[in-house]
């Protein structure tokens, strides 16, 4: 039987995982701890981890992993920013589950956006009051507005779709550009200054950290609206409350904050808020933060389960070739998955 040390377990995680791993005959050694170089350890006796988001797999963890004989990392996210997986390389193999519902997190955004900007977080609250005045929710029309897309992947098109729906204009940046998908693409700054609304649907990496910073605010419309479902680095956040504060920014809904590894996902009511910057953005009026709970619906979290259950299986039980895995053969992690015709290592 291959055992699974499972880090940062919540409840919402174990029946998906318990049932498709208990037909494949997976044991699951649930632990609520985050992996980090601290509670590495817990994962002795085990062939494989399954780490999150917020999960720390380091260089250093990768090596105590690989001395006390784990041989998979298998992420239970897309995004895999949080693992360095050059280090792991040679040593322990790392899938990841590539997609398990980018409409559950399209319509996330979408969720935020619609509440943010018809104000529907205010009037839940006045009318669980009795108050049933209008004052203060005045919202705009989406119809005819501007809407910016950074990253056109799986999530951005259907977050594209869905604006298109609304009747907005819809703008996009991407590096690598969708052939024939009729998305109008334009340079970065361009997207900047002519979009009411911007919406960040690319990945975290060196290039795309604080893509959002004062300068680019500066670029902005005044009034503008800023998504973030992808990953709270990509947004410099001091510059984001200062643009709040200057009221450059009309409102900001953001699922992922740069700091989030040691807040989100816990219940901390009752505590007070060590995190200045958060509390403060969480008091502006104009500001929803939701705790990274974008991908949180019934499809996703079984697509989750059955895709890292199977991802396990074909490292393990197969040809040990994995259509998941994220190689660093070549250094070009996605190109090189998608190329290799064999094992990595
Ligand atoms: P994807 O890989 O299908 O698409 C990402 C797109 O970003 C690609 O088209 C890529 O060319 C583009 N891109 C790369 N560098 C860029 C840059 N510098 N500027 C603009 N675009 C760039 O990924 P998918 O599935 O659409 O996910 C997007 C992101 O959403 C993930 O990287 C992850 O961080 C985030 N995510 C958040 C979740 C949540 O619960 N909040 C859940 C799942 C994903």
């Amino acid at each position: 039987m291959i055992q699974v040390a499972f880090f940062d377990t919540k409840a919402y995680d174990r029946p998906s995982f318990e049932r498709f791993g208990s037909e494949h005959g997976l044991a699951f050694r649930f632990l609520e701890t985050k992996l980090n170089e601290d509670t590495v350890a817990l994962a002795k006796g085990c062939s494989a981890v399954c780490v999150f988001v917020n999960d720390t797999v380091n260089a250093s963890v990768i090596d105590k992993l690989y001395a006390y004989g784990v041989r998979l990392i298998a992420l239970r996210s897309a995004g895999y920013n949080n693992v360095d997986v050059q280090a792991a390389f040679g040593k322990i193999h790392v899938v990841h589950v590539p997609a398990y519902s980018p409409y559950a997190v399209a319509e996330h955004a979408i969720a935020l956006l619609l509440t943010n900007v018809r104000r529907i977080h205010k009037a839940y609250n006045r009318t669980r009051e009795f108050n049933f005045s209008l004052n203060g929710l005045t919202g705009f029309d989406f119809h005819g507005k501007t809407v910016g897309v950074i990253g056109t992947g799986k999530i951005g098109r259907i977050f594209i779709d869905i604006c298109r729906g609304f009747g907005m204009r819809v703008l996009a940046y991407d590096p690598y550009p969708a052939k024939d998908s009729g998305i109008e693409y334009v340079p970065l700054d361009e997207l900047f200054a002519l979009s009411d609304v911007i919406s960040l649907h690319c990945p975290l990496t060196d290039g795309t950290r604080h893509l959002l910073n004062a300068a680019a605010i500066e670029k902005m419309k005044k009034g503008v609206v800023i998504v973030n479902t992808s990953r709270g680095g990509l947004i410099d956040t001091e510059a984001l409350l200062e643009g709040i504060k200057a009221r450059k920014i009309g409102a900001a809904c953001l699922d992922v904050y740069e700091e989030e590894a040691d807040i989100f996902f816990e219940d901390r009511s009752g505590h007070i808020l060590n995190d200045e910057l958060l509390a403060r953005l969480i008091s502006m009026p104009n500001v929803i933060v939701t705790s990274h709970q974008a991908f949180l619906t019934e499809e996703a979290l079984n697509n989750i389960a059955e895709t890292t259950v199977n991802n396990i299986l074909s490292c393990f039980e197969k040809d040990g070739i994995c259509d998941n895995e994220l190689c660093y053969r070549c250094g070009r992690i996605e190109q090189c998955k998608k190329e290799r015709m064999d094992k990595c290592f």
